[in-house]
């Protein structure tokens, strides 16, 4: 994600911003920049890679030596990391530069008025439309430009600016997208987050949406979008910083769970417009997709449960054959592939070294190949014919949370569009897909809300030894990403099994006071699933049942049971998925492993 720091005061601006970016780097990033006042004009030092490139080219900040700057840590959304599409980004005469976290929806729509204006794009961001769009409102006032640019944005931003016209201000705003104001004497600061620039000052102005600041060493003045001067109370924090890192949180898994409400947002809010599903990066027509006799899903890890629960989906939807491998085998299995074939791959770090083998393979037999990853310009990204990004933002725990859901979204987003193009769907059916899709990220914050029965039942159960996770049809696909990331953070050994293969195996293990975790979301199925829960109980098991609200008349067959909201059948795994990943992370946690990095594993694993 990236992450701002902005300086107005006495002192040199760019080792402060080097600094404070420093700070943000567990946020993750691939490029880094920052703006400095050099005299009267603007000077900018950009570049892709790691800060220690910026740190060089700037020799610790001494060749920028102004007083009033902003910086950046850059991961890449729209555009690959490079030093051109790298922040700041600066309007045709150079006179604005800005530094921008979020993105932009409607970028495309302003971009294409600015080129019809003669305005000339440098960079693929969507951040430039934002300095380009400064310059064309600015008639001398700064503040009246920026509030205009503000009420012409649609999305998520935080953004910082600087005008060679006035070296004395610097000015800031934030919609969806963190960003606080530091003070300190005769001199303030803007912030993607408190940790950052804790070294410097402990009091800060949180920023609501479309609060409007305006920089200067004496003071800061906070506008509303009427220009209307607005007063804020002060807030003074002694945090520790390693746990400020982490939004408050011990961990970053947690944290990343707790972020899942926003990133389905900014994974699906921008594929819908006017209720329809727009996947701009998606070229594939409707002849095309009539073409593919079959769909193959590759993927290692979790985005291999991903690729479980698209496997049902896109059945369901499309009617076409879908089948689904681990990299790992896929590779190695001669798959029978040619050009009528659809290859989708799944991979958060979008480097994989199986998958992206996988991926070549598919490519080496004529398949088309489309991949759904959340690092821009990643090597699997690259190699595809389509992309479709998840915006999940960098994960950090190696247990995947949030990427392993913008995922989810992703599948329902492409199963939902695919089916339209082929004419699967009525458009009642269409319109409610879409609605359900709309709904979801507010359905997974209310799952997110009973954390503390999940807490209460693992301070219960965490010194089990063996762990089941049962479940039919999309329950199973959860139940496969439950016992993973149960293996994963706590050690504890578990076993994903078909509820209704039970009877052809696991069940000889059953007996007094195991513990089985049954999912239990699907409508038509659940008759069937609650016969295998009466299966292990009368075995001497303890069941813990997970469902929707409207199955809660299951309470009485289970010896515990958690509800999360109901949504339509294919999207339920989105919520079931939350309290299974609580439930791992207050296991861990109980037991006193290392969550965020599990022995022997690693976030990416680029070897084979
Ligand atoms: C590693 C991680 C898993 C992840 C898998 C696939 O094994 O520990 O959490 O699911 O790689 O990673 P990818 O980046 O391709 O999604």
């Amino acid at each position: 994600m990236c992450g701002i720091v902005g300086y107005i005061g006495g002192d040199q601006a760019a080792p402060i911003l080097l600094s404070g970016l420093e700070k943000l780097e567990y946020r993750g990033y691939d490029s880094a920049g920052m703006a400095v006042y050099t005299g009267d004009s603007l000077q900018i030092a950009k570049s892709k890679g790691r800060l220690q490139v910026l740190h060089d080219l700037v020799d610790g900040g001494k060749k920028l030596p102004g007083s009033v700057g902003i910086g950046h840590t850059r991961w890449a959304t729209h555009g690959k990391p490079s030093d051109i599409n790298s922040h700041p980004q600066v309007s045709k005469s150079g006179k604005f530069a800005v530094v921008h976290n979020g993105i932009i929806e409607n970028y495309q729509e302003i971009k294409q008025k600015l080129i019809q204006k003669d305005v000339n794009f440098v960079s693929e961001t969507d951040t430039e439309v934002v300095a380009q769009l400064l310059e064309y409102y600015y008639k001398g006032d700064i503040l009246d430009a920026f509030i205009k640019v503000i009420s012409r944005l649609q999305g998520s931003y935080a953004l910082g600016i600087l005008c060679v016209d006035d070296p004395e201000k610097l000015y800031a705003v934030r919609k969806d997208s963190p960003l606080v104001v530091g003070l300190g004497e005769h001199e303030n600061y803007v912030a993607s987050d408190i940790p950052s620039i804790l070294n410097f000052t402990r009091d800060f102005y949180r920023l609501k949406d479309n609060e409007v600041v305006e920089l200067t060493r004496q003071g800061v003045k906070i506008f509303n979008m009427e220009k209307e001067p607005i007063e804020k109370e002060l807030v003074h924090v002694d945090w520790d910083l390693s746990v400020a890192e982490k939004g408050g949180y011990e961990h970053f898994m947690f944290k990343e769970i707790m972020e899942q409400p926003k990133a389905l947002r900014d994974t699906i809010s921008p594929r819908i417009k006017d209720g329809r599903i727009v996947l701009d990066d998606v070229t594939l027509t409707a002849e095309q997709l009539k073409q593919f006799n079959r769909i193959s899903i590759v993927a290692c890890g979790s985005a291999y449960h991903v690729g479980v629960v698209a496997k049902y989906v896109i059945e369901k939807l499309t009617r076409i054959p879908v089948e689904v491998d681990v990299a790992s085998e896929f590779r190695y299995r001669q798959p029978i592939l040619d050009s009528n074939s659809l290859v989708i791959v799944i991979s958060q770090s979008g480097e994989t070294a199986d998958t992206l083998a996988a991926l070549r393979e598919s490519k080496r037999l004529g398949a088309r190949v489309l991949s759904i990853v959340n690092v821009v310009g990643s090597s699997i990204a690259n190699d595809s014919d389509d992309v479709l990004y998840t915006w999940a933002g960098p994960e950090i725990a190696v247990a995947t949370t949030k990427a392993y859901s913008t995922q989810l979204a992703v599948v329902y987003l492409l199963a939902i569009y695919m089916a339209d193009l082929l004419g699967k769907l009525s458009a009642e059916e269409y319109d409610e897909y879409v609605r359900e899709l709309q709904a979801l990220p507010d359905k997974v914050e209310q799952a997110l809300q009973n954390k503390e029965d999940i807490q209460y039942f693992a301070s219960k159960h965490f010194s089990a030894k063996d762990i089941f996770f049962i479940g039919r049809n999309l329950d199973y696909a959860i139940s496969m990403e439950g016992s993973l990331k149960l293996k994963e953070i706590s050690y504890i050994h578990s076993e994903a099994y078909a509820a209704g293969e039970l009877k052809h195996g696991t069940i000889s293990l059953m007996e007094e006071g195991t513990l089985v975790v049954a999912i239990a979301t699907h409508q038509q199925l659940l008759e069937k699933m609650m016969s295998n829960v009466i299966e292990v109980r009368s075995r001497g098991a303890l069941v813990l049942g997970l469902t929707t609200e409207d199955n809660g008349q299951i309470e009485k067959d289970v010896d515990f049971l958690f509800t999360v909201p109901s949504a339509c059948e294919i999207m339920r795994p989105s919520l079931a998925v939350i309290p299974l990943q609580l439930f791992s992370y207050y296991m861990a946690s109980m037991k006193g492993c290392d969550i965020d990095k599990p022995r022997n594993l690693a976030k990416s694993v680029t070897v084979e």
